[in-house]
């Protein structure tokens, strides 16, 4: 079975979105395997955005990310991987469409509630990466 790793990120959780986000994931048929809310720190946020490192957006981004509390989960399911970005929706705010979360929630693309593993390698680093106990 596959298994992803979303991030509901710190505008997400001040704005008390978690359980929103989860009942979608949850009503799709996905089912949450681990899930905790820490405040991550650079080391990990540095390994996660690494193939972002060159981009102006980077430095914002681990901001931004490291700025409060965020609530890291894994999800299992059939698809697992693209549903959850499915049901993120896209990456630029102006793209992400309405009935996804970030359609839904986002009004920046740097500032956009949600983070989904882009594939099924990506989502076995991230997993390894967030919650290293699973391993
Ligand atoms: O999160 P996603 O996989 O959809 O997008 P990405 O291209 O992997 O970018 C990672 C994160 O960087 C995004 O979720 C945004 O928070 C941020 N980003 C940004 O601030 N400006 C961009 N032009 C692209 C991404
Ligand atoms: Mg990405």
């Amino acid at each position: 079975m596959e298994t992803t790793l979303a991030i509901v990120k710190p505008d997400g959780v001040k704005r008390g979105l978690i359980g929103e986000i989860l009942k979608r994931y949850e009503n799709k048929g996905l089912r949450l395997k681990a899930a905790k809310v820490i405040v991550p720190t650079l080391e990990l946020l540095e390994k996660h955005y690494e193939e972002h490192k060159s981009k102006p957006y980077y430095k914002p981004l681990i901001q931004y990310m490291s700025s409060g509390p965020v609530f890291a989960m894994v999800l299992e399911g059939e698809n697992a991987v693209k549903i959850v970005r499915l049901l993120n929706g896209a990456t630029k705010v102006e793209e992400a469409l309405p009935g996804t979360i970030r359609g839904d929630f986002a009004s920046s693309t740097t500032f956009n509630i949600i983070h989904g593993s882009d594939s099924i390698e990506s989502a076995k680093r991230e997993i390894a990466l967030w919650f290293p106990e699973l391993a």
